[in-house]
């Protein structure tokens, strides 16, 4: 059997009283793209921070290759886990070459300066999400596309080998969102990444997600590919939302079509 590395074992996961997830098993598969869907509030935030380390376990745990995460050093894990989480807030007036370089902060340490190593993954971070001509400018003064597209670069500088995006391609153009999410799965078809992204537009993760996970209240509904995942009946169950399911005329993954919109009726 392949060794898994990231995996959650009966994760249950609470802020103070409220248990917003609880004894969730999930394995991440290595090498490949997971895209998690599910309705606002569910809990997939709060499931990527806790992949990530950022949220300790109640109950369960949250295991890489094998040893859990809560037990690992925190620079370990950097190392090895990058996380782009749904609001980041970045440092007021940085700009956005010095954010993206602090995606490298994990791999340095008072023996290891800044290297060219550093500087070619910051440009290289810069050039991938097109923001390398927006490096001198101050974060804060960016569009919420603009700002969204520096926060991917910076994850990309972390050069980590597993990648948790929380809704990458929020604030972004139709066109930007296609350029992110196609560079997501070149980091992952090229570089061999692992990625689990937040998705709220179905119709991109059937078509950008190897395995796609829906959940509602904090459990897993359904997983596998998009392409049995994705029905009428799952969209039903997990939106609560009437639709029709054809396949997209570009890829042939599922399309999901919402039903009629509501309209004024012409014998009203
Ligand atoms: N820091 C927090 N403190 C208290 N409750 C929180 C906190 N963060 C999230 N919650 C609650 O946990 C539940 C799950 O939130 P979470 O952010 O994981 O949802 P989500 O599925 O990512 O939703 P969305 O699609 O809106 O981003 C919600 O009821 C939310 O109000
Ligand atoms: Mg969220």
């Amino acid at each position: 059997m392949p060794a898994h590395r990231l995996e959650a074992r009966g994760l249950t996961l609470a802020y103070e009283a409220r248990t917003v997830v609880e004894g969730l098993d999930l394995v991440v598969p290595d090498g490949r793209v997971t895209v998690i869907v599910g309705p606002n509030a569910c809990g997939k935030s709060t499931l990527l921070r806790a992949l990530g380390r950022l949220l300790r376990p109640v109950r369960g745990a949250v295991l890489l290759d094998g040893a859990e995460l809560a037990r690992t050093p925190t620079r370990r894990i950097a190392q090895r886990i990058g996380l782009l989480p749904q609001s980041p807030t970045a440092p007021e007036g940085i700009s956005v070459a010095d954010l993206v370089s602090r995606g490298r902060q994990p791999h340095q340490s008072w023996w290891r300066q800044w290297s060219a190593e550093d500087e070619a993954a910051v440009a290289e971070a810069l050039e991938r999400t097109s923001t390398a001509e927006l490096a001198e400018r101050s974060v804060d003064e960016l569009s919420g596309g603009q700002r969204q597209r520096a926060w991917i670069a910076m994850a990309l500088a972390q050069g980590t080998d597993i990648l948790l995006l929380d809704e990458p391609t929020t604030f972004l153009d139709i066109a930007h969102q296609v350029e992110v999410l196609d560079l997501v799965r070149r980091l992952n078809v090229e570089r061999g990444r692992t990625v689990v992204a937040v998705l709220h537009d179905l119709n991109q993760a059937a078509r950008y997600a190897d395995h796609l996970v829906a959940m509602r209240d904090g459990r897993i509904v359904a997983q596998g590919a998009p392409g049995e995942v994705v029905t009428a009946e799952l969209v039903r169950e997990v939106f609560g939302l009437e639709s029709v399911v054809v396949p997209d005329p570009v890829t042939g993954t599922p399309l999901v079509v919402p039903g009629a919109p509501w309209a004024v009726k012409a014998d009203a």
